[in-house]
């Protein structure tokens, strides 16, 4: 039976067994609910609930990005293979880090396939499903291609290819890098030009600032799967930490701050309440309206990225927009 807590006056929670328990996600949501403000990090949205939530999410007509980046893909890759300094008869490494299901990244493949340039495919992803999956779509689109994909951490898997002397061409497509606060995404390009040779290449994609009236949308659509895909967090909590969060008490409450260019999603509960969580053997209260804050994603223009990739030893050598300057591809080489 569950024994009152004499400090806060909780209850605490029965006890999970150890082995049961992902330590690493336990550790992380007790320090960001004991937080103030509370707060959870969103590299655990994607189980593979999660992940099936995000798929739909790039098919939503809000969701802009997807198509904006599609675009640029379909319309400018051999603009954006001269800006890459790559010419047919080059061969080189494509190394796309965290490829999803590879859509975007097929529209350039099929220009390289179409004009025979030498190159090796490489994706990286730290899930092998995610890879499976790639490798099923690309099969689909261009049987007669074969690509070279490595599970792993992506900077261990770039710094094992570095030994070769082959140009590399590194893909970061989707605004991925947005889900990273600055000084964090400056250390991750930084990282990756420390696994460079200087004159590699990094293609960059990157939502851009804009109204609030077309961002918001983006991260708060009419079918409620982005409400869902947040709330996917709480369920998770749930399922793998033997928590008690009623769903119905939490609303998505998305906000978006034009001048910063920073979106960010929180959960927000609506009455006062508490929950409870097994693994950690902790009772957290919630006050009525309180949020737990659970995702950036950055919009950027070009002083944003300059100022990111100062002292990185990446350089903005070229930009591909998208026809309503929604999107941005950045090319940026390592000095
Ligand atoms: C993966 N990432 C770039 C998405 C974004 O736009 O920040 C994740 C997402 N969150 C809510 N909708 C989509």
């Amino acid at each position: 039976m569950s024994s009152a807590s004499p400090k806060s006056g909780l209850e605490t929670p029965e006890p999970m067994q150890a082995d049961h328990i992902n330590e690493e996600f336990a550790w992380e949501v007790e320090a960001g609910l004991t937080a103030s403000p509370k707060r959870l990090s969103s590299k655990y949205f994607y189980d593979s609930k999660g992940s099936a939530l995000f798929a739909q999410i790039m098919d939503l007509p809000e969701y802009y990005l997807t198509d904006a980046e599609l675009e640029i893909l379909k319309e400018q890759s051999p603009a954006i293979m001269d800006r890459l300094g790559i010419y047919r008869e080059t061969p080189f490494e494509l190394v796309e880090l965290g490829a999803g299901d590879g859509v975007k990244t097929i529209e350039l493949l099929k220009h390289l396939e179409a004009g025979d340039y030498r190159y090796r495919y490489v994706p990286i992803d730290i899930s092998q499903q995610a890879l499976n999956q790639l490798e099923k779509n690309i099969r689909a689109a261009l049987p007669n291609k074969q690509i070279q994909p490595k599970k792993g951490d992506y900077f261990k898997k770039l710094g094992e290819l570095s030994d070769s002397d082959t140009p590399k061409v590194v893909l970061f497509l989707g605004s991925n890098l947005g889900n990273m606060k600055d000084d964090r995404a400056h250390g991750f390009i930084k990282s990756l030009a420390d696994n460079l040779a200087p004159g590699d290449k990094l293609l960059l994609g990157t939502d851009l600032m804009k109204d609030a009236s077309i961002v918001l949308p983006a991260y708060n659509d009419s079918q409620g799967v982005t409400r869902d895909f947040n709330l996917n967090l709480l369920e998770r909590i749930n399922r793998e930490l033997g928590a008690d969060f009623d769903l119905d008490a939490f609303t998505h409450a998305p906000e978006y701050d034009e001048k910063e260019g920073i979106t960010k999603s929180y959960l927000r509960s609506e009455k006062d309440q508490e929950v409870s969580i097994r693994a950690i053997g902790k009772t957290i209260p919630f006050q009525r309206h309180e949020k737990i804050h659970t995702e950036i994603s950055r919009k950027y223009n070009d002083a944003i990225l300059e100022d990111i990739c100062r002292g990185t030893g990446m350089k903005v050598i070229g930009k591909f927009t998208d026809h309503r300057d929604y999107f941005a591809d950045y090319v940026l080489e390592k000095a």
